[in-house]
């Protein structure tokens, strides 16, 4: 009935997340409010993690873009089901560090990585850096030297994979920011000159096409041009990479047309390109790393708000403001991400009308969504804005100097605070 599996209608009849009365988290907790169901975390950590078992014989390891969620108790959440994590800063990094992730399963990732981070990663002993250009190798080797330390590291590649999803979020083509170009060349001259160097150890190469991808023929390609690329390395230069990291992007469902397939689907078939391309080439099946972001977090979370006023425009339309927006929920203004909305206390109405949901922003564009079908809603109902657990609290920010939401965390009726809602002195603790 909803787009997510672990929303339901109690006999109240409002809306449940993994069995939590969403109005009664919004009255204890306030609005706005992000919602996390742990259950769902974990459920999808096992999905991946199992889906490599059976499919790839437990030779690769799932590891949790942290981008697209992350706090100290996702981070232990998601350690404690033995997954791996991708950082993308120094602050992904230290978050996890701080949740006492093991960081010799953690992949450090940038394309831009200052020399702090790189020292940073190299001190807390990452499992592998993903070196994404010529100058960050030189500086990474020089760091590893005067530290007399030798990291793993990965090259990002570019495979040159057109993925169909929004322009923003693509990159695995030629004119991205991202990782060296194999087909200038670019990509073998990096790899000679990782492998003459005395203070890294090229361990593996990785590539990323893009997010929100629902088809998996574009992840079989990137597989097969990536180990075309690790037999010519091994051809030519004699030398064996023995891990592949294939990234993440794995669309999931916002709304109930949307149809991605299920990841172990992605996993059988992948596994099975893998192993007949590594027979076919000749070479070594390599470890295998995915990282899934959205397609563990999004699902599993909701934004539950306050609704304010109501503004019909006759023959234009309806707009529903919310004590939100943009600051909070910055999707609908960057890609024009559409979501499946509910009036919580309403939820087994039907949904009568379409209306615009707006945020409380100075600005236009602060919109959670248009044409959005919902129940008749009044000021003073919450609305849920389903499998948001992705790319918003992670994205927000403090426009109009809004305090950023608290993240609650539920757990079969069980809630708790994850993240504190950000004071009026939060707001000014930098300030002097
Ligand atoms: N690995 C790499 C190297 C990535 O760049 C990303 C996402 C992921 C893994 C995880 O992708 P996922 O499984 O979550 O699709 N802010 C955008 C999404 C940006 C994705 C950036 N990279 C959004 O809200 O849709």
């Amino acid at each position: 009935m909803f787009v997510s599996e672990n929303l339901s209608v109690n006999e109240k009849g409002n809306l449940t997340i993994g069995g939590t009365d969403t109005v009664e988290l919004a009255k204890q907790y306030g609005t706005p409010l992000y919602v996390m169901d742990e259950q769902a975390v974990r459920k999808a950590c096992q999905r991946f993690k199992n889906s490599i078992d059976k499919y790839y014989g437990g030779q690769g390891l799932a590891c949790y873009a942290s981008k697209a969620f992350s706090c100290l108790e996702m981070c232990r959440i998601v350690a404690s089901e033995g997954m791996g994590l991708d950082a993308v800063s120094i602050g992904e990094l230290y978050t996890a560090v701080k949740a006492g992730f093991d960081t010799s399963k953690i992949g450090f990732h940038g394309n831009n990585k200052t020399d702090e981070e790189l020292e940073y990663a190299v001190d807390v002993k990452v499992g592998h850096i993903i070196v994404d250009n010529i100058s960050e190798l030189l500086r990474l080797e020089e760091i590893a030297k005067s530290k007399n330390v030798k990291p793993d590291i990965m090259f990002r590649i570019k495979p040159g994979i057109d993925a169909h999803t929004h322009d923003f979020i693509k990159t695995g083509q030629i004119d991205s920011k991202f990782g060296f170009a194999l087909e200038t060349g670019e990509a073998f001259e990096a790899v000679k000159r990782a492998i003459a160097c005395e203070n890294v150890n090229l361990m593996g190469l990785h590539c990323h096409i893009g997010s929100q991808i629902f088809d998996i023929d574009p992840f079989e390609e990137a597989g097969k041009v990536m180990l075309n690329f690790i037999a010519k390395i091994k051809n030519e230069l004699g030398y064996e990479i023995k891990g592949l990291n294939l990234g993440g992007g794995f669309g999931i469902k916002y709304l109930n047309q949307h149809d991605p397939a299920p990841f172990e689907t992605y996993m059988e078939r992948v596994s099975e390109v893998v192993k007949n391309t590594c027979s076919e080439l000749g070479i070594t099946r390599p470890y295998i790393f995915i990282e899934p972001g959205r397609s563990i977090s999004a699902p599993a979370g909701i934004t539950l708000y306050t609704v304010g006023a109501r503004k019909e425009i006759p023959n234009i339309r309806t707009y529903i403001s919310v004590d939100g927006g943009m600051a909070d929920s910055p999707r609908y203004i960057l890609y024009k991400s559409e979501y499946e909305a509910i009036v919580a206390n309403k939820a087994t109405e039907e949904r009568t009308e379409k209306v615009t949901i707006a945020g409380k922003c100075c600005e236009s564009g602060d919109l959670i969504g248009e044409n959005m079908p919902l129940q008749h809603a009044e000021s003073g109902d919450i609305i849920a804005v389903c499998a948001t657990g992705a790319y918003n609290y992670s994205m927000s920010s403090n426009y109009n100097r809004l305090q950023k939401p608290a993240v609650v965390f539920v757990n079969n009726g069980e809630s708790r605070i994850a993240v504190k809602r950000e004071t009026l002195d939060d707001i000014i603790r930098n300030d002097i």
